[in-house]
């Protein structure tokens, strides 16, 4: 079945996806079938070998203005435990290769916290972000207080989160929650190009490092170690490592087949 709610660009240039959250009206709002068909687009795209880095963007006005409040107001605590809208996002955190998150206007709420799951950050000069659940009577539910905190240190992340201010695209570079700011007629094109170098990568080496960099959230720097010594060493038994310690020998570009 076709999604409703996001449209899928298989190959926007060799290897890359993109995934465009197209609810424009609502800001693309994200409610539970919006998720729903991101959470399977990406499960599909991760097991396609055509696809080697996938980028999720929104529109020039929004990525995401959150979860959808009219579909949350009138539930009972009993009704958000039984949904459990949130383990979608336990299956997108799942996702092996590299998401881009390519952000213009509003990335607030559920927005920012789906931004803050994607792995690397382009943003527009316009894109502003925020955690304003706060406003709304709650607290973020979907990372916005771990990952933040994480992202850009405890004071920044505790008067985002206590006041719902919306801090600028310069604020949230200078802090360390994006990678890089663009004009705004190019913040996608950007995204789309940063994918496009890393799909020049070997695809296991890639993953793995994506694996490698994330445990170091949730591990000790010891496990951590452990862990990234362990994905090295096992890179040795990929064709892609005999291919690029032999391409640099021989002074050629490699041609990585993610294998
Ligand atoms: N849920 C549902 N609908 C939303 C929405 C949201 N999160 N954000 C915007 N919309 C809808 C508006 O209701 C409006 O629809 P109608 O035309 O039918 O009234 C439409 O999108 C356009 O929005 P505005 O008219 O408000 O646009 P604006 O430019 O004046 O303001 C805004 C933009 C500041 C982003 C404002 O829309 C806003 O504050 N949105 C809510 C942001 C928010 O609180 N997000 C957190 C949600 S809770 C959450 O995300 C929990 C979690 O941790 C996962």
């Amino acid at each position: 079945m076709q999604p409703e709610f996001i449209i899928i660009h298989q190959q926007v240039v060799p290897y890359v996806a993109h995934i465009q959250l197209n609810r424009p009206k609502e800001l693309n709002a994200l409610n539970l079938q919006l998720m729903g068909e991101l959470r399977d687009a990406l499960k599909l795209l991760d097991a396609d070998d055509q696809v080697r880095v996938i980028v999720i963007s929104g529109n020039e006005k929004a990525f995401a203005a959150g979860a959808d409040i009219k579909q949350m107001a009138e539930k009972s605590a009993m009704d958000m435990y039984n949904t459990d809208q949130f383990s979608t996002w336990d299956t997108i955190k799942k996702t092996k290769k590299p998401i881009i998150a390519a952000v213009s206007g509003f990335a607030l709420g559920g927005g920012c916290e789906l931004m803050m799951l994607c792995d690397m950050v382009v943003a527009s000069e316009t894109a502003r972000f925020g955690q304003p659940e706060i406003k709304l009577g709650v607290m973020p539910g979907a990372g916005g207080t771990q990952r933040l905190t994480r992202a850009v240190g405890k004071a920044l992340a505790m008067e985002m989160v206590l006041t719902g201010r919306f801090i600028t695209a310069q604020e949230a570079f200078q802090a360390g929650l994006i990678n890089r700011i663009v004009p705004v007629e190019l913040f996608l094109q950007e995204a789309i190009k940063l994918a496009q170098e890393i799909a020049t990568m070997a695809p296991l080496a890639v993953k793995m490092a994506k694996e490698a960099v994330l445990k170091a959230f949730d591990t000790t720097l010891d496990e951590g170690l452990h862990f990234e010594r362990k994905n090295f060493y096992l890179l040795f038994a990929s064709e892609d490592q005999k291919e690029g310690m032999q391409a640099f020998m021989e002074k050629r570009t490699p041609s990585f087949k993610g294998k």
